[in-house]
């Protein structure tokens, strides 16, 4: 398995929108817009998460003089939606921490960036909006692969999946309540899944881990021991948030992370990385939750997912009672999809035993690098008969390829496999049994 985040995020929505000019009217109908009393504010609640000294953006855009000069490039794609990055399509449902900005907001932006950038008075700067959170609230622990690791790749195979076994010392159950991982070395780190060893799968994990040289050892596909549980994932993009309120993954004392880290050296060549993973951490819960990965384990274990070379548009679907592997009726709280480099467009949805479609989640312009996990704000109950469906599409034409080596690859069949140039179309819910 590769990629996947989870999590969502939380706590009182709304946002009001900053003083928009006009109304007040008078001396032809228009207030100036200034950055302290209307787009710091924007900014702060729908930039800055990333974009401080501290975030995953390249640059800051905290202070006036940090946003002035980048006023213009910011603009560009304020309006084409590039930014703030929210993939989800609104008509499919409706998220907790949309980071996207309202037709009005980007309108504000816009008359500022083009009525000349004013600063207006520091003295008398607007409110903050109110956002919700879109970080981990509160970090207790945090775990840490035991020393740097490099990967070991090849010309022709630039993946390697490695697995790290860090024990748990906590002595009491805790549940995992939020969670955030922190690439050591982002331009290698494709993906992170925490995998909970159980106190009796601890020895095995050990074992595999004595017998390979170095930190770690190689671990295409899952941990290659007992345990099929995460207790959190990371991929490109997600930033990390608490669980829904009420609900986290039940961790027991003696038991072990498996820290799964998938390193892809095509951009930056075999560079060491050590990886972390932050947890918010709570004694009790009302609710304990799975996270659930959701696909055709043909396309897994067999050759059915082919994309056809050359194809512009190959769609593979799946849909199942999630009743079974859950083990009854649920919650679900929230979805994650995954594919790799080729994909397209990707959906999730609840069919019913009635045959009428629930919409989870619809990405229409898919993008590697900016996956997450999507908290629903009305969790929906998905009953015994229900279907599970994830839907992928995927463009394998010669104008879609990625770039290999310095050069775009030529179109061949491709199917479902660990490398960044194979595909996946995987779903993971975070859910708790009614
Ligand atoms: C979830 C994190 C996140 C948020 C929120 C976010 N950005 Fe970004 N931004 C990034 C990252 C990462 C990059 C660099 C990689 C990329 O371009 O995707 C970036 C790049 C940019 C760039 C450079 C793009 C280019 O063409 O080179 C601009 C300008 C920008 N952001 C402006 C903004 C503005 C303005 C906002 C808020 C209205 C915002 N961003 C919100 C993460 C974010």
């Amino acid at each position: 398995m590769r990629s996947l985040s989870l999590a969502s995020l939380f706590t009182g929505l709304g946002l009001v929108l900053g003083a928009c000019g006009g109304d007040d009217g008078g001396d032809g109908g228009t207030t100036e817009v200034t950055y302290y009393q209307d787009i710091k504010p924007l900014v702060d609640a729908k930039c800055v998460a990333c974009h401080s000294s501290d975030g995953i953006a390249p640059f800051a855009l905290t202070t006036f003089e940090e946003l002035e000069p980048m006023a213009g490039v910011s603009l560009i794609n304020v309006e084409n939606k590039t930014m703030p990055p929210w993939p989800a399509n609104p008509d499919c449902n409706e998220y907790f921490g949309d980071r996207s900005l309202s037709d009005d907001q980007i309108e504000l932006f816009k008359a500022w960036v083009e009525g000349g950038r004013v600063m207006g008075d520091p003295n008398a700067p607007a409110p903050p909006l109110v956002t919700e959170q879109q970080r981990l609230t509160r970090v207790d622990k945090t775990l840490s692969m035991p020393v740097a690791y490099t990967p070991a790749t090849t010309a022709d195979y630039p993946d390697d999946y490695r697995c790290f076994v860090v024990p748990w010392t906590e002595s009491t159950t805790k549940y995992v309540t939020g969670f955030r991982a922190v690439p050591g070395n982002p331009k290698v780190v494709h993906h992170v899944i925490a995998f909970y060893a159980a106190p009796d799968q601890v020895a095995a994990y050990q074992q595999l881990d004595d017998a390979t040289a170095g930190p770690g050892y190689t671990c295409f596909g899952g941990t290659n021991g007992p345990s099929r549980t995460w207790i959190g994932a990371w991929a490109p993009g997600s930033l990390g948030s608490d669980m829904p309120p009420g609900t986290g993954l039940r961790v027991e004392p003696g038991s072990a992370v498996i820290l799964q880290v998938h390193y892809n050296v095509l951009e930056a060549g075999p560079e060491p990385d050590l990886t972390e993973v932050e947890m918010k951490l709570d004694d009790t819960v009302g609710k304990a939750a799975i996270i659930q990965p959701w696909a055709n384990p043909n396309w897994i274990d067999s050759l059915d997912m082919r994309i056809p070379a050359g194809d512009a548009d190959v769609m593979h679907a799946f849909e199942f009672d999630a009743s079974f592997p859950v083990g009854g009726d649920f919650t679900l709280h929230s979805a994650a999809l995954h594919m790799h480099t080729l994909g397209t467009h990707t959906t999730a949805s609840i069919v019913r035993a009635d045959g009428s479609t629930e919409c989870l989640l619809q990405i229409d312009d898919w993008n590697f690098h900016w996956q997450g996990s999507y908290g629903l704000r009305q969790p929906p109950t998905f009953h015994r008969g229900d279907k599970l469906r994830v839907e992928c599409h995927w463009d394998n034409s010669p104008s879609n390829q990625p770039m290999i080596g310095g050069q775009v690859r030529v179109p061949a069949d491709v199917y479902w496999g660990e490398s960044t140039t194979d595909e996946m179309c995987l779903g993971a819910f975070y859910v708790t049994r009614l």
